[in-house]
This record gives C-alpha cells, sequence and structure tokens, in this order.
C-alpha cells in the first residue's frame, strides 16, 4: 500500500486540496488519472407522472489515481459510482470538468484521439454474460480489441490470445473455442479480464467486478486481479458494494454519497478512523459475525431514504441522514479538504472533532426548522 506524502504540484495546503480536491501523492507513484471536478447529469423528461428535471449523478468530483495504485470506490446503490467511471471513459463524456490520463484530457479530444487514448484505459463490469457478446467464440472476443486496434497481423494476434487467456488461467485449447454459455460466471469474467488486458492498457476500471460470482470464484478473480497488478504495473479504479472486499483490494478509498466524495484516504485509516459520518454509518452497516462487536452505535445509523438527485439536499447532501448536521450544513457545501496524513474529508464537523455541533452549543438543525422537512421520522440501516 501506498504510503502518501504531500504533492508539491498542489501545494499540499488545506486550500490545494479544497480546490484541487486532490489526495497528497504517494511517493513511489506518478499521477496517472487526475479526475477534476466533474459533473454528469441526466436531463430526465416528465414520464408517467414521474417528474422530469436534471438528474445531478457526479457533482464536483475530483481525485488523483496514481501508477500502480488501486483506488477503491464505495457508497449505497445509486450513489454515483458507476456513472463516475463511465464518464471517465467518456461513455458519455462529462457535462463539466476534465479527466486527464496519462497526462492528456480526455474530454473534447476528437474521436481518432479519443480511441487511442482509449487503448491505455479499459472497463470490466460486473455482469460478464452480458458483457461478452452470446454469439462469439471465447477467442474471438479476446482478439475483438487487437482486431479493432489493428494490432499485428492474424498470427501474431492468435498468439496473443493464446498467452491471454493463459495468464487469466485458462485453457487456450479448452476454452478458446467454447461460447459465453459454455463456461461458469468465473470463467466468463476472466475471458473479460482477458480482453481488457489484450491492448496491454495501464489502467482498469473495475465496475463490481466480482459481484455477480460466489465467494470461491471471487476469490480467485480478486487473486488474478493483484497477480496482474504486480506482474504488469496495472492501476485500478475498483467498484464494489462490498466494503470487505474493497478494503481487502484497496491502498486507498474513496467514499460517494449522492454524487459527491465524501472522504477519501488511505485504506487502513479510513477503515480504523473515518472522518465522516457517512463513512462511518457505511462501516457501522457491515454485518460482524462477532456478537460483541456487531452492536451497532446509534449515533452512525443512516436515517431514512436516499434523497433524490433530481432535487439534492442544499449545503452538505448528507444532511438530512447525519446526526452531526448543523444549521450551517444546510446553507453550506463542504468542501473536500485536508485533514490528517494524506487524508480529504468533506464535513464542516468531522468525527475527528470529536463531540456533534449540538452538544458544544453550536446552532443545530434538530432546534431550528431549516432542514427539518427533510429528515424522515423512521430509522433504516442502509
Ligand atoms: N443514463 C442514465 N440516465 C438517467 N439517469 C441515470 C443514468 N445512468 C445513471 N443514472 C442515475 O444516476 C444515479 C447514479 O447511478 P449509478 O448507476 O452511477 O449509481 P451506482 O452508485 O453505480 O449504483 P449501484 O451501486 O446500484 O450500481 C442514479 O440515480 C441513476 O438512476
Ligand atoms: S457537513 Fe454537516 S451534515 Fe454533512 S456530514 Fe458533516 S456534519 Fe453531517
Ligand atoms: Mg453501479
Amino acid at each position: 500500500m501506498g504510503v502518501l506524502a504531500s504533492d508539491p504540484g498542489r501545494g499540499g495546503t488545506v486550500t490545494a486540496a479544497a480546490n484541487g480536491a486532490a489526495a497528497e501523492a504517494p511517493p513511489d507513484g506518478d499521477v496517472l488519472l487526475d479526475v477534476r471536478h466533474l459533473v454528469q447529469e441526466f436531463v430526465l423528461r416528465d414520464y408517467g407522472g414521474a417528474k422530469g428535471g436534471v438528474l445531478q449523478a457526479v457533482s464536483d468530483v475530483s481525485f488523483e489515481l496514481h501508477v500502480g495504485e488501486t483506488l477503491g470506490i464505495v457508497g449505497e446503490t445509486g450513489s454515483g459510482k458507476s456513472t463516475l467511471a463511465r464518464s471517465v471513459i467518456q461513455a458519455p463524456p462529462p457535462k463539466h470538468g476534465q479527466v486527464i490520463f496519462q497526462g492528456r484530457d480526455l474530454v473534447g479530444l476528437p474521436r481518432t484521439a479519443l480511441k487511442a487514448a482509449r487503448r491505455n484505459l479499459q472497463m470490466v463490469f460486473q455482469d460478464p454474460f452480458t458483457s461478452l457478446d452470446p454469439t462469439w467464440p471465447v477467442s474471438r472476443i479476446v482478439e475483438e480489441p487487437l482486431t479493432a486496434y489493428a494490432v499485428g497481423t492474424r498470427q501474431e494476434r492468435r498468439q496473443r490470445v493464446r498467452e491471454l487467456l493463459d495468464l487469466v488461467g485458462l485453457d487456450p485449447a479448452r476454452h478458446g473455442a467454447r461460447h459465453p454459455r459454455e463456461l461458469s460466471g468465473g470463467q466468463c469474467q476472466r475471458v473479460a479480464v482477458a480482453r481488457a488486458l489484450a491492448l496491454e492498457p495501464k489502467l482498469i476500471l473495475c465496475d463490481e467486478p466480482v459481484s455477480s460470482l460466489d465467494v470461491l470464484v471471487q476469490a480467485q478473480v480478486l487473486n488474478l486481479f493483484e497477480k496482474l497488478r504486480s506482474e504488469l504495473s496495472l492501476s485500478y479504479l475498483f467498484i464494489a458494494h462490498d466494503l470487505t472486499l474493497v478494503r481487502q483490494v484497496s491502498d486507498r478509498v474513496a467514499v460517494m454519497y449522492l454524487g459527491k466524495l465524501c472522504e477519501i484516504g488511505p485504506v487502513r485509516a479510513i477503515y480504523s478512523e473515518p472522518l465522516h459520518p457517512y463513512t462511518l454509518a457505511l462501516l457501522t452497516s457491515v454485518p460482524d459475525p462477532d456478537p460483541a462487536r456487531a452492536k451497532r452505535d446509534p449515533a452512525s445509523v443512516i436515517k431514512g431514504e436516499l434523497p433524490s438527485p433530481l432535487d439534492p439536499p442544499s449545503g452538505c447532501r448528507f444532511r438530512t441522514r447525519c446526526p452531526r448536521a448543523a444549521d450551517r450544513c444546510v446553507v453550506e457545501v463542504p468542501e473536500l479538504r485536508a485533514l490528517g496524513a494524506g487524508r480529504l474529508v468533506a464535513c464542516h464537523y468531522p468525527l475527528a472533532d470529536g463531540s456533534p455541533p449540538a452538544e458544544r452549543g453550536e446552532p443545530h438543525i434538530a432546534a431550528s426548522s431549516a432542514g427539518t422537512s427533510q429528515v424522515p421520522a423512521a430509522e433504516a440501516d442502509i
């Protein structure tokens, strides 16, 4: 895991972090992907009585990913994780912001230049069955990127397909001629990984890559990812619901809520000492087999439902569910700011500050009318 140090390019100050919102760089890894103020919105029309509007799926998200690093992205369903990954690969391009990959902004690149840049940027999706063409044999699926980029002769491409299948633990002679339906879920995901590796990318965006697999196969595929990372110097953006799994594979973790980044930092620090109330709630919601530890802290139980991204709360988007929310949270958007070694948090009253604002006598939401209407009475775990 990378140890984070200050980044001279960003100044390493609170202001620089808040504006650029980038974590401090690990000393041994150059910046591979630099996402700046990314915004992705979808215009929805009124449909069947449902109100239309602009759905704010990703709102002003910035982060850096370093060479050789695995950055985990966690957050509950609908928080914008997949949209963020898709916006990075420009499918579709973001509405605002920059996606600087290998020093070049992908946003607005002409088609041919984008295709060239995308060689080094591949994606692996959750469902291996639907991400592979069911009518093609495995060898053709893996060869397809090589054909699309006119890499080598036909003979060379076939040899490369054999090497790739071998690399991901499939037997080219046995599996190459099969169709996806003739393979298990784990084998299909290996095919998807082989296809993603065909062009020797630098970065793979993994969107819930093992969620549909059983636990044993999950472990095999994760081991494969780790092996490839060290053998091929790969970097990963690793999206998953499963916090335990993200902890195992990531160097750093970014926590998303309703299209915004809540906090980002080294995995060990985030899991042992979360700074954002939402991160604490997410971690507390993980079932613990030990009944002594399974007892949950009531202060960290999340209230209510995820608000609509069509009309997100003012100020802090988490304020309608946050046990620490104060009046300031209604009116002021918390920017990501540096707090601790290599850590950034977007919260006016982070957990490191000790007791909640209400207990310190500061104006808080429960004592005023502001924002109370959006807090549903029922408490629900995520
Ligand atoms: N093409 C689209 N058109 C309209 N809305 C979309 C589109 N894609 C995503 N959304 C909306 O954007 C929000 C974020 O969706 P996204 O799929 O990125 O969330 P997620 O964090 O990946 O969720 P999950 O964990 O369930 O995969 C959701 O409200 C979703 O309905
Ligand atoms: S800014 Fe306020 S509402 Fe948002 S997480 Fe922090 S304390 Fe809670
Ligand atoms: Mg998703």
